[in-house]
């Protein structure tokens, strides 16, 4: 048993969860968080029945205070977090005029301003150890043009330009930040049709999952900054 503790934000379905098993699997403590408590609930039963630790706080990541009792929390129940994940993501596909105001806010709240949240409550103290990982999971749409996703392509671009530049200050405290740029994953986000349509051309959670498991695992003194992972046959 690993004592190195794992945080994946929107670890009740999809990618998250398939890499909270993982990662888990692979021997570490998975912290899981979402809003949706009662599937957090059954994964970290799931895991204790396998006979490894985990723990699930429900969290909203657009909300700074949720955040922050978050990562008080954790801290104080395991005393380090080693890899932050940041899965938590929505998406909206629509095409640009009818996308709303509310949607814009909705989807950067989550994406961009909720990974901004998570990096900083954990940072400070990564930075005071010298040691840490950041693993930020955006999208090809950061930096494909994609039609009718300009608001999550922004979200996700934005998390690439403010991860990038983060990285570059704190690469000299030891501080690991890696960007995953999946393509097409079959989980929740796509709608049922889609997903029937494209099954068995999509990526699955697991693919994503081991390879991040894969990223954190590398040698102490490599990075890898960027991973841009698509299925075989490209985009939709
Ligand atoms: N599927 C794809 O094709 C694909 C491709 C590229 C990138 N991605 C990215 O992969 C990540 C995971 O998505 P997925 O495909 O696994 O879809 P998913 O199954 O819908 O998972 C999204 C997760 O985010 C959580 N979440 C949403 N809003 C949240 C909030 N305000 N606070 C905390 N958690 C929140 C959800 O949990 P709760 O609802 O319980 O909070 C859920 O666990 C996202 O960042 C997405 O943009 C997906």
């Amino acid at each position: 048993m690993n004592n190195k503790v794992i945080w994946i934000t929107g670890a009740s379905t999809g990618i998250g969860k398939e890499m909270a098993c993982a990662f888990s699997k692979a021997g570490y403590i998975v912290v899981v968080t979402g809003r949706r408590k009662s599937r957090l609930v059954n994964l970290v039963s799931e895991i204790k029945f396998a006979g490894r630790e985990a723990s699930a706080f429900v969290c909203n990541v657009a909300s700074e205070r949720s955040v922050q009792s978050t990562t008080k929390r954790i801290f104080e129940k395991y005393g380090r977090i080693d890899c932050l994940i940041n899965n938590a993501g929505v998406s909206i596909f629509k095409n640009f005029l009818d996308t709303k105001v509310f949607d814009y806010d909705y989807v950067m709240d989550i994406n961009l301003r909720g990974s901004f949240l998570c990096m900083k409550s954990v940072l400070k103290t990564m930075i005071k150890l010298r040691r840490g990982h950041i693993i930020n999971v955006l999208s090809v749409a950061a930096t494909t043009v994609l039609e009718n996703s300009s608001v999550y392509a922004c979200s996700k671009a934005g998390l690439l330009a403010l991860s990038n530049s983060v990285r570059k200050e704190v690469r000299k405290y030891n501080i690991k930040i890696t960007n995953i740029l999946p393509g097409a994953v079959e989980t929740a986000m796509w709608d049922a049709k889609t997903r029937q349509k494209f099954k068995n051309r999509m990526m699955s959670p697991e693919d994503v999952a081991n390879i991040a498991l894969q990223t954190f695992e590398q040698p102490k003194k490599v990075l890898i900054e960027d991973i841009v992972v698509r299925p075989l046959k490209g985009d939709l």
